[in-house]
């Protein structure tokens, strides 16, 4: 495999930035390894055989996750110690850059061929409960009709899911607002409201799903052992509640047998909307996929789903970096880039008459899932 140019010195910077981000705290591992990386890069050179916008220490750490885990070879063991995910319990220690050191080295080879062809992916469940106030609100206008889901970028689909989670937000003042049915303990996704104020009991209006349909150039089946398991690599190795997670919704979504299509959203978006059961309202939902499209192609998508809205009675749920719904039309407060769970109707009256989309912003939200502020 040929290093793709540049230096091992090169990636100095973007291990400086990783190491300044405060999730890094929740690896111990990742956060000894990256500051390894700072001082000495050549440890971080399979990163060399990827083009130079993927070259992030956590594709590295993906990768070697996933060959400890789904490809282990003699010598392995001593690195796999320091992976809870793998049954191992040690903690890092002066031990490990020469542990990591020894191993990227014999592998080499098939780093290389990881770092070279993939990129990191998540799918993470406990997102759903940030998109779970849209998703009600779209519901809600819908009434008595059912709602057809279309997910642009939807990895292996798991926001197509959300009638098989429960739902748990932990108020300002203390109290509870849980309902829902999970299909297992580890579905009731937990949220902390953050601010004062709680989010409404509507939240608990029960969904009427018709279609689940997703689409992503990259689409990951729940059925793909080999696929789902890069998942399982990309999960940081002390995040086990995560790892509990990611299988119980899979085995879900196995059980769904959801309706995934390869391509570009702007490609597929309009046949997926115009066959949507004709009865129903179409809910079209966008969670941490805008920040992967160029500017002029977000426009191009705001475009579209107007124009698809003008062919039938539809709504767009985000889950988005709130600068993005701008572009279509949702103005949430503050200026610093956060998350924002939004809501945007295009639909009007009784669903005769077209007229101005209305675009709310319900929340700000947390990118992983885990709290919530309401607007
Ligand atoms: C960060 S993941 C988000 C997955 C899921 N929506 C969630 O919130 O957990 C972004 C996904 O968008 C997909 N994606 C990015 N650009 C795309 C495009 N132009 N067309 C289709 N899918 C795209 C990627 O392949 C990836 O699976």
């Amino acid at each position: 495999m040929t290093d793709l140019g540049g230096t091992p010195r090169d990636l100095v910077p973007v291990f400086e930035g990783f190491h300044g981000m405060k999730a890094v705290q929740t690896s111990p591992l990742y956060e000894h390894l990256n500051t390894a990386f700072i001082t000495e890069p050549e440890l971080a050179a399979a990163l060399l055989a990827a083009p130079p916008t993927e070259r992030l220490p956590l594709l590295l750490f993906a990768s070697v996750h996933f060959l400890l885990r789904n490809a282990p070879a003699e010598g392995d063991a001593a690195l796999a110690a320091y992976y809870p995910s793998l049954g191992g319990s040690r903690a890092p220690d002066s031990e490990l850059t020469g542990t990591f050191r020894e191993f990227t080295t014999r592998r080499d080879t098939e780093l290389r061929a990881l770092t070279s062809t993939r990129v990191t992916q998540t799918n993470e469940a406990r997102r759903a409960a940030m998109l779970r106030p849209a998703l009600t609100a779209a519901q809600k206008r819908a009434g008595d009709r059912e709602i057809a889901l279309v997910e642009v970028g939807c990895s292996s689909g798991l926001m197509l899911l959300p009638d098989r989670y429960g739902y748990r937000y932990d108020q300002p003042d203390g109290s509870v607002l849980e309902f829902g049915d999970p299909a297992t303990p580890e579905l009731l996704l937990q949220a902390v409201v953050r601010g004062d104020k709680p989010v409404p009991e509507w939240l608990a209006t029960p969904l009427r799903i018709a279609s689940r349909v997703g689409i992503d150039r990259n689409p990951i089946s729940a059925d793909d052992t080999e696929q789902t398991d890069w998942l399982r690599a990309c999960i940081w190795p002390e995040h086990l509640d995560r790892l509990a997670r990611l299988e119980a919704a899979l085995a879900q979504a196995r059980e769904a047998g959801l309706d995934l299509r390869r391509g570009d959203l702007l490609d597929l978006l309009p046949a997926a909307v115009a066959e949507a059961p004709r009865d129903a309202v179409v809910v079209v939902v966008s969670s941490h996929v805008l920040p992967y499209l160029a500017d002029a192609d977000r426009t191009a998508f705001a475009e579209q789903v107007a124009e698809l809205a003008a062919t039938r009675d539809l709504m767009l749920v985000l889950n988005e970096d709130h600068r993005f719904g701008r572009v279509f039309g949702v103005e949430a407060p503050g200026s610093a880039g956060y998350v924002a769970a939004s809501f945007v109707d295009f639909t009007a009256g009784d669903f005769t008459a077209a007229e101005a989309p209305t675009a709310t912003a319900l929340a700000k939200v947390d990118p992983h899932g885990t709290w919530l502020e309401w607007l």
